[in-house]
C-alpha cells in the first residue's frame, strides 16, 4: 500500500514537471506508474501469504480500486476433473460464483484455458460465446456495456487457470496494454501457485504417509490380530470392549508374555484417543534416578547435565494414552509423585514451578503380585487403589490350551512371510509337543519357538525336531516321562515316514524314494510302528 501511494505521489510530481508535455502523454505516463505500483503491491501480497485464495482476492481488489476492473475473478483448473472453478472474486458474489464451473474449451473462459492465449471481448453484450455464468443481473443493475478481458495463468506453458475482468466499455480503449498488464499479474500468480502446489504436494505426501502409518498401527492392534477364542480370552475381549472407549484407568495383570502390552495397544486404538499419541514407559527398564525425569520432564538446569528443558512422557502423551509397564517395579518416591498426578491431574517438571495440567488416559501393567508387594511395604496401598479401578487378568497360555495351535499357526504365517519360507503345516507329533508343554514364557515364548522352527525348517513341514530341546524332553512338559535316546529316535523316524507317506499318498515305493531308502526297509518300519498306509490314500 505504502509503495502504491508513494508511487502515485511520484506520478503527480512527474506530471507537474511535465506540464509542457501534451496532456494525453502525461495521463498515459500516470497510468503506467500506477500499474507499476499495483505490480509492486501484488508482488508483496503474493509473497506474504500462506492462504492463497485470500491473497488472490486482495489482488483482484487492487485491480478494482486502481484500474477500474469493476468485476473480476480467478478460476483454477482442477486437474483431476478437468473443470474450472472459481478461486477468488471481486465485485461478484463468491458463493454464487463458486457454483459456476466451466469445462476446458467451453465458452470464452474455457477457450482461454484450451489455447493458452488471452481473449478480449470489447462489448460483452455483443459476444454470444460469453456464457455469463458468473454474473448475475444484480451485479450490473444498470446493464452498462462492459468489456471483458481474460488471460490464462500459465505454468510450464500450460494454462492452469484464468484471470477474467470486466471494465466499463470505452470506445478506442487500448486493450493491448491492459492484456499485457494482466498477463504480468497472471505470471506472478502462476509463480505463487507453483510454490503453493509444491508445498501442498509435500504436505499431502506427509499427511498420506502419516495416515498410512497410523492405519498400519491400528491394523496391527486391531482386535482381529489378537489370536485366541478360548473362554479366558473371550472374557478379556469383553472387558476390553467395555472399557476401551472410556477414560478409566486400566490395570493389566498376568505373567510375562501373556499379551498385556498388546491389550494396552488394543485399548488405545479402540478408544476415542486413537488418533492421539500412545506413549509407553517401562518402569523396570529405567533406574530409579531417571524415571522421574522421564515421566515428568525437567527444566533447564534442574540438575547437572540438564542443558535444555525436556518434556516428560506425561506431556508427550497429552490427549492420548500413557502406558506404564511393569508398574510393580516403580520405586516408592516415584510412586508418591505418580499418585499426586493421578489425583490432581497436574504436575511440575523437575526444577520447574509451572504447573502443567494433563489430559492423559493411564494404562498400567504388571506381572508382580501387588498385594504381596503392599504387605512387604514395597508398593503403596493408596496408589494401588487408584490403579485398581478396572483390572484385566491375562490368562497364562497353559490355561488356554485350545489357543496354542491357533497361535502357533498364526506365528507360522507371520514368520514364513518374514523369512521368505513356504511352510505348509505343523506335523501332528510337533503339535502334541506344543500343546503339552507348560509355556512359562507364555505367548512370547511360543512366538520365539515358532520363529526358530521356521528358520531351521528345511522342508515345508514343521517337525518335532525343529522345536527346541526344552520341548523335546519330559523336563519341559508336565506329562511325558523322560524319553530314552532310542525311543526319541524311533519317534522321529516314525514322524519322517508318516510324512513321506502323506506326501506320496500312501505309496510305499514313492515314500522310500523321498527318504532315500528302499521299499523293503520302509515296509519293515511301517509294520514295526504299526502305521496304517491306507490312511494316506486319497
Ligand atoms: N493373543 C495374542 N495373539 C497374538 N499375539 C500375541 C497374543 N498375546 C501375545 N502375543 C504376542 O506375544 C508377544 C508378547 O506379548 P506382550 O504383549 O509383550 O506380553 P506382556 O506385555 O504381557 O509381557 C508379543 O509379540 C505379542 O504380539
Ligand atoms: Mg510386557
Amino acid at each position: 500500500m505504502r509503495y502504491h501511494e508513494d508511487l502515485q505521489e511520484h506520478a503527480m510530481a512527474v506530471a507537474e514537471t511535465n506540464l509542457t508535455k501534451p496532456p494525453e502523454l502525461v495521463s498515459r505516463e500516470r497510468r503506467e506508474i500506477r500499474k507499476l505500483g499495483t505490480l509492486v503491491e501484488i508482488g508483496r501480497i503474493l509473497a506474504d501469504t500462506n492462504a492463497l485464495s485470500l491473497a488472490l482476492e486482495r489482488v483482484l481488489e487492487s485491480l478494482g480500486r486502481h484500474h477500474g476492473m469493476v468485476r473480476s475473478f480467478v478460476m483454477l483448473l482442477d486437474r483431476e476433473s478437468g473443470i474450472l472453478r472459481v478461486e477468488a472474486t471481486y465485485g461478484l458474489n463468491l458463493d454464487q460464483a463458486r457454483r459456476a464451473t466451466y469445462k476446458v474449451g467451453e465458452g470464452v473462459i474455457g477457450r482461454v484455458v484450451q489455447s493458452g492465449k488471452p481473449v478480449v471481448v470489447p462489448q460483452t453484450s455483443q459476444e454470444p460465446l460469453l456464457l455469463n455464468r458468473l454474473r448475475s443481473i444484480e451485479e450490473n443493475p444498470s446493464r452498462k456495456e462492459m468489456s471483458f478481458i481474460c488471460v490464462p495463468i500459465l505454468v510450464e506453458n500450460k494454462a492452469i487457470g484464468v484471470i477474467g475482468a470486466d471494465r466499463p466499455y470505452k470506445q478506442h480503449r487500448d486493450f493491448d496494454r491492459t492484456t499485457k498488464f494482466l498477463s504480468v499479474i497472471s505470471s506472478m500468480i502462476a509463480q505463487a501457485l507453483k510454490v503453493e502446489q509444491r508445498f501442498e504436494a509435500d504436505k499431502k505426501r506427509l499427511l498420506d504417509e502419516n495416515t498410512l502409518l497410523k492405519q498400519e498401527l491400528r491394523e496391527r492392534y486391531d482386535f482381529s490380530r489378537i489370536i485366541g477364542n478360548s473362554n479366558p480370552m473371550r472374557q478379556v475381549y469383553e472387558q476390553v470392549t467395555q472399557v476401551a472407549r472410556t477414560n478409566t484407568t486400566v490395570l493389566l495383570r498376568g505373567e510375562s508374555g501373556t499379551g498385556k502390552e498388546m491389550i494396552a495397544h488394543a485399548l488405545h486404538y479402540n478408544s476415542l484417543r486413537a488418533a492421539k499419541p500412545f506413549v509407553k514407559v517401562s518402569c523396570a527398564a529405567l533406574p530409579d534416578t531417571l524415571i522421574e525425569s522421564e515421566l515428568f520432564g525437567y527444566e533447564k538446569g534442574a540438575f547437572t547435565g540438564a542443558q535444555a528443558r525436556k518434556k516428560g512422557r506425561f506431556e508427550l502423551a497429552d490427549c492420548g494414552t500413557l502406558f506404564l509397564d511393569e508398574i510393580g517395579d516403580l520405586d516408592l518416591t516415584t510412586q508418591i509423585k505418580l499418585l499426586r498426578v493421578i489425583q490432581e491431574r497436574e504436575f511440575e517438571r523437575l526444577g520447574g514451578t509451572e504447573t502443567i495440567k494433563i489430559n492423559v488416559r493411564l494404562i498400567v501393567a504388571t506381572n508382580k503380585d501387588l498385594e504381596d508387594a503392599i504387605s512387604k511395604g514395597l508398593f503403596r496401598e493408596d496408589l494401588y487403589y487408584r490403579l485398581n479401578v478396572f483390572t484385566i487378568f491375562m490368562p497364562a497360555l497353559r490355561e488356554r490350551k485350545p489357543d496354542i495351535l491357533l497361535l502357533a499357526e498364526h506365528f507360522v504365517d507371520k514368520f514364513e512371510r518374514e523369512h521368505g519360507k513356504h511352510i505348509k503345516r505343523i506335523s501332528t507329533p510337533a503339535i502334541d509337543m506344543l500343546t503339552t508343554y507348560h509355556w512359562p514364557g507364555n505367548v512370547r515364548e511360543l512366538e520365539n519357538v515358532i520363529e526358530r522352527a521356521v528358520l531351521v525348517c528345511e522342508s515345508n513341514v514343521i517337525h518335532g525336531h525343529h522345536l527346541p530341546p526344552s520341548l523335546q524332553t519330559a523336563e519341559g512338559s508336565d506329562t511325558v516321562t523322560r524319553l530314552s535316546l532310542t525311543s526319541a529316535m524311533e519317534a522321529y523316524e516314525r514322524d519322517l515316514i508318516q510324512d513321506a507317506l502323506k506326501t506320496a499318498r500312501g505309496n510305499r515305493a514313492k515314500a522310500a524314494k523321498l527318504l532315500d531308502s528302499t521299499e523293503r526297509i520302509i515296509g519293515y518300519k511301517v509294520k514295526k510302528y504299526g502305521i496304517n498306509c491306507s490312511r494316506f490314500r486319497t
